[in-house]
């Protein structure tokens, strides 16, 4: 990438201090300062991830006004994530990066790339996995994706920012070996081979320093280990001291108050330059790489007119918004093949069920957008079977609401650390807290249930347990939501259960359930797919990008309690979390890390593992469509050390593929790991090593579901 450094440092010797200052803070929610003098434009921001946020006002929390910020909403990075799909993931960036720069952002605040360490964060649905290696293979063509636009993606946030409680103040702890095995990968993915020309610090500490001041992330890691040469921007009020900040590796300063001259990177900074405390070399090379950022997406220099212009609302990106959708959806459970429901052999449908009838785009925190539309399961049902079937809707139990005063904003507030966060608009509601309204829609639903052929219930959680700055305080189903599907499978065996989440939920009643469909916040269309899916016009292929506990209890980080805690949290469970605890230690889980249903039946076989010397080895095998549907399959293949010098997990995943295959037709798949690939962070040595020995390569439809396995030697 060209580093315009002539350029920089011409316009560098022409600006005076306090034109440097204005462009290395906030002068607007979402904006920095112009150098009018000189040409050098405001860089204007926007959220991210699931679509371009609306236009706040410059120095209010308040919508802007005019309605021309409806945007494409897209599936969340979860979804995105179990696609499986890396075509789709560049796919859904190229959507993000056109619909910015079409809006006219220079940066898109996405995406989001955190280890969804225990399924309680808030924060969940807007990160991709608990795997890092799915996190890397997914986040490279996302950014990528986005910044074909001329456009900068901002991979957020770093790092270790894994809970939403005290989440302004929260000490990280985090042993080395685990820093750079999990929590680091996607990052490091992202700024070196996706080249993200931009990262967001985050909010907690790590090791006792903000991490947007932090010497080790930013400075040591960041700058030193992985000569970073983009741009690290904070997180909006991430900033805690203008000293501490400007001698870090901080380059600008964002923020959620209106004042603007006051930022630590504005007259504090100033002044603390004038007095000598920081040396104007220091800013300069804040501003230098603010500049680079400028130059690389044409804001700056020769090829200003050539900068894309991007679009937004196209007919193209809704198409693909679906098709992303539909690759996403979670087939769990399919007992007696009651799905996909055949149209022509039931008149009378019923569907149950708050999260059918919801628009959930306007809700989460920050990844909040202003959705062109979003079709809901029940608008998406009833387009799909048109005017000769008989739909009737029940909400089957009472979701509490709060409607929110247009001067009311959450973001604010979203920095006062003293309170836990409270949203104007979010309400959660106690069990049995509603049992009267309750008992009304139960019945209802019942008797809809009775009178019906077909019965499809579809619940879940909703952005008041999705949200940012609060996590769950459990992992059950709100609003009472088990007792109505205990009562319904009592009833109606056959019902087909959809559950919308951003996060694994428990489901105490999945042995009397028959059929189980799992699908993450999917973006406009995401009514659509999921219609399609139940009625046969899709074959499910969206495949579990974290693990499904049966409670919460079985979690590592609720045996340690090491989540949740607002002062210090400890990851003492190191690089055993998610699959790789549950392995470790034996424990069943309702649904494994990988899993996923299709319509057909898939057969792997003509398995092949070579060694191609130096460590690496091609890993070849078919995979057939047994079945009478196409379907598409993603394919992963794990490898573990037979005789580790420290504990490792019995396998990790190394790389996986998506293949479509016709019906009766049989696919061939070549995989290649590297020596790296076999590597563990050997913490003396301060390096990944690979020790010579026996490893075991696995090839499986998931984690827990292998169809072969052999020994290598390295
Ligand atoms: C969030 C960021 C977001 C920023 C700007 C913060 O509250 O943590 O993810 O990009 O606000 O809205």
């Amino acid at each position: 990438m060209t580093d315009f450094s002539k350029e920089i440092e011409e316009l560098l010797s022409k600006l005076t201090l306090e034109e440097k200052i204005t462009m290395i803070h906030g002068a607007g929610f979402f904006r920095t300062g112009e150098v009018e003098r000189l040409n050098i434009p405001a860089f204007y921001f926007s959220d991210g991830p699931m679509g371009v946020r609306s236009e706040f006002k410059n120095d209010e929390w308040m919508p802007y006004g005019p309605d021309d910020d409806f945007v494409t909403y897209l599936p969340s990075n979860s979804a995105i994530a179990s696609t499986w799909n890396t075509e789709l993931a560049y796919e859904s960036g190229k959507v993000l990066g056109e619909e910015a720069r079409g809006r006219a952002k220079d940066m898109i605040l996405a995406p989001g790339v955190n280890i969804k360490r225990d399924p309680r964060c808030g924060r969940n649905f807007e990160y991709l996995s608990e795997d890092p290696r799915v996190i890397e293979r997914m986040c490279v063509p996302i950014i990528k994706g986005i910044q074909e636009s001329d456009v900068s993606a901002c991979v957020k946030h770093y790092a270790v920012n894994n809970q939403e409680t005290g989440r302004m103040a929260v000490d990280t702890e985090v042993d080395e070996r685990t820093l750079r095995e999990i929590y680091l990968p996607g990052f490091k993915a992202a700024l070196l081979e996706a080249g993200s020309l931009s990262v967001m610090g985050a909010y907690n500490k790590f090791r006792g320093e903000q991490c947007c001041e932090s010497k080790v992330l930013l400075d040591k890691i960041l700058r030193e280990e992985w000569n970073y040469d983009g741009t690290i921007v904070s997180d909006w009020g991430g900033v805690h001291s203008t000293e501490e900040a400007a001698n870090s590796a901080m380059d600008i300063e964002m923020s959620v108050t209106p004042d603007f001259d006051d930022y630590f990177f504005a007259k504090p900074l100033i002044k603390a330059v004038e007095d000598g405390v920081i040396a104007e070399e220091t800013v300069n090379e804040k501003v230098r790489n603010t500049l680079r950022l400028m130059y690389r997406l044409k804001m700056l220099g020769s090829e200003v007119n050539a900068r894309k212009a991007g679009a937004y609302n196209t007919k193209e990106h809704r198409e693909k918004a679906y098709k992303t959708a539909s690759e996403s959806i979670i087939l769990l459970k399919n007992e007696n093949k009651i799905l996909p429901l055949n149209k022509n052999k039931f008149k009378k449908v019923a569907v149950i069920g708050a999260n059918a009838d919801v628009m959930h785009s306007f809700g989460g925190g920050s990844a909040e957008i202003k959705a062109l539309y979003e079709v809901s399961p029940l608008m998406g049902i009833k387009m799909a079977l048109g005017g000769n079937h008989k739909v009737t809707y029940s909400k089957g139990y009472h979701v509490p609401s709060k409607a929110m005063n247009a001067t009311e904003s959450w973001q604010a507030e979203s920095t006062n650390t003293d309170a836990e966060l409270e949203y104007p608009y979010v309400i959660r509601s106690k069990p049995g807290q509603f049992a009267e309204i309750n008992k009304g829609l139960f019945d209802e639903a019942i008797n809809a249930a009775k009178e019906a052929d077909v019965v499809i219930f579809v619940g879940g959680l909703d952005h008041n347990y999705d949200i940012e700055g609060k996590d769950r305080d459990d992992i059950k189903l709100p609003y009472d939501q088990d007792i109505i599907i205990e009562k319904l499978l009592d009833v109606r065996e056959d019902m087909v259960i959809v559950l919308n989440a951003g996060s694994p939920v428990e489901m105490p009643w999945i042995d009397k359930a028959k059929s189980v469909v799992f699908t993450y916040y999917a973006g406009l269309e995401g009514g659509s797919a999921l219609a399609d899916v139940l009625f046969g016009d899709v074959n499910p292929s969206g495949k579990l990008s974290e693990s499904f506990p049966y409670k919460l209890e079985d979690t590592v980080t609720y045996k340690n309690g090491q989540f949740g805690s607002k002062e210090k949290v400890v990851y003492e469970e190191g690089v055993f979390y998610g699959y790789r605890y549950y392995e470790k230690e034996n424990i069943n889980v309702m649904f494994p890390f990988g899993y996923g249903l299709s319509y057909t039946e898939f057969k792997y076989d003509d398995f092949n593992v070579k060694s191609c010397g130096n460590g690496s080895f091609e890993v070849c095998f078919s995979v057939e469509n047994m079945g009478d549907v196409d379907g598409m399959e993603a394919v992963q293949v794990y490898a573990g050390e037979n005789n580790p010098t420290v504990e490792r997990p019995v396998k990790e995943l190394k790389a996986f593929t998506k293949v479509s295959v016709k019906k009766g037709e049989k696919a061939s798949v070549s995989l290649m790991l590297n020596k790296a690939d076999f590597a563990y962070y050997d913490v003396e040595k301060k390096d990944f090593i690979t020790n010579s020995g026996d490893y075991t390569i696995y090839i499986g439809a998931s984690s827990s579901d292998i169809k072969f396995k052999t020994t290598v030697t390295i």
